[in-house]
């Protein structure tokens, strides 16, 4: 699609966010020639931290917004030549405590961001979506999600976000919106707020507190470590074919989670008692597992950190990073305990 080497300008929604932020400092490096700018609302998961080495590059211009403003959007896409549209409420349990937002942010705010590029002729939209939207695979079987897979969400999260997908397909097909979907499983690395599996267990443990894993345990994901997710959208907006989708995945096979936070914990140093079984999630998807063999084939990507590497540098940033973390975890205390409380 995007395949010309001029100068170009992405707005990156949700930029201030785990991947979206770990996106731009990547595009930075590799493309120092575009411009970068960058709309997030600066929720709870937004934090300009993340972006403090590149804040003032002449390159990158940060706008505090929200992607359900009209009049806002509309002022800055009309200049931008690609949309790469990560902002969304990502995280299944706060959708199942409050799903409101998740409607908002991530169904609403996307008709907005395609209504205006639509109307602006913007050259690419990239949508930034998930492997949830295809529902649970079955445990002990060897099947895998793919391009081909029927959708069947299960939470209001991947409900939401099946929801955004559908209306980017139905923008190419009804206004001929150029348009590309990666559906993405399960990221680690630095800056993953710490509400998700693998941070949350870092930190726990780094405060001496128990792991909480949800129900037996034996839930699957499939893993991919940050960086390689940045590599994966860096081809499809290179080299991606219009009204494409590309299913990404890691190179995990079937770890079930209470395996990874045993890793966690022998990695750093402390006994398995810190496994805490408690009440499992509603709706809990089993299993997920990703067949990239079609990006693969199309574009020559694939992941290249394994889990055993990958889970090393994220102990270790997470480590070197207190200053980054502490704070978040003292500023969503309503959250932990609206989440955790009564579980055990
Ligand atoms: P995140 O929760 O860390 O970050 C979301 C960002 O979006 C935050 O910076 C937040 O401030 C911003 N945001 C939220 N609502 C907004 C709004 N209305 N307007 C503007 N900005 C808003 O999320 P993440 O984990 O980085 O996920 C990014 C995207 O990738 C999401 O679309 C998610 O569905 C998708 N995804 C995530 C994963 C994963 O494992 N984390 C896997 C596959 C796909
Ligand atoms: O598959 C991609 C998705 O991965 C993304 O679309 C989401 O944005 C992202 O949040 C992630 O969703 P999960 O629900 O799979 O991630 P989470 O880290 O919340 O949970 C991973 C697994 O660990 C899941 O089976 C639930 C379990 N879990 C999670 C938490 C927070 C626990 O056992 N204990 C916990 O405390």
């Amino acid at each position: 699609m995007s395949t010309s080497n001029t100068k170009k300008t992405l707005l990156v929604t949700g930029g201030a966010g785990f991947i979206g932020s770990n996106f731009i400092l990547y595009w930075m490096k590799h493309h120092p020639e575009d411009k970068i700018i960058n709309l997030d609302a600066l929720t709870y998961a937004g934090n300009l931290e993340n972006l403090r080495s590149i804040q003032d590059s002449k390159n990158y211009i940060f706008v505090e917004g929200n992607i359900v403003d009209r009049d806002l959007v509309e002022r800055i896409v009309a200049d931008v030549d690609m949309i790469v549209h990560f902002a969304a409420e990502s995280h299944v349990d706060r959708s199942i405590l409050e799903p409101d937002a998740f409607v908002q942010t991530n169904i609403v705010g996307t008709q907005v961001l395609l209504d205006l590029a639509v109307k602006h002729k913007v050259k690419h939209f990239h949508h930034i979506s998930t492997d949830e939207v295809f529902g649970s695979l079955e445990l002990g079987k060897d099947t895998q999600f793919s391009e081909t897979t029927p959708y069947d969400p299960r939470s209001p999260y991947s409900a939401s976000k099946a929801s955004s997908d559908h209306l980017v397909r139905a923008y190419g097909e009804t206004y001929g919106l150029q348009y590309t979907i990666t559906n993405c499983s399960n990221n680690y690395g630095e800056y993953q707020f710490p509400e998700k599996l693998i941070p949350l267990a870092i930190t726990n443990i780094l405060d001496n507190k128990a792991v909480p894993v949800y129900g037996d345990g034996l839930q699957v994901r499939d893993w991919l470590y940050v960086q390689d997710h940045c590599s994966a959208i860096e081809k499809v907006l290179e080299s991606g074919s219009s009204q494409k989708t590309y299913v990404v995945g890691g190179l995990t096979e079937d770890i079930p989670n209470i395996e990874v936070v045993k890793t966690i914990l022998k990695i750093m140093g402390k006994s398995e008692h810190m496994l805490e079984h408690i009440t499992d999630r509603a709706g809990h998807d089993v299993r997920y597992s990703v067949d990239w063999s079609h990006i693969k084939k199309d574009l020559g990507w694939e992941p290249s950190v394994s889990f055993e590497v990958g889970i090393e540098q994220t102990i270790t940033w997470y480590l070197a990073n207190e200053s980054w973390w502490r704070p978040l975890l003292s500023d969503n205390q309503d959250y932990f305990k609206k989440n955790y409380q009564d579980r055990t």
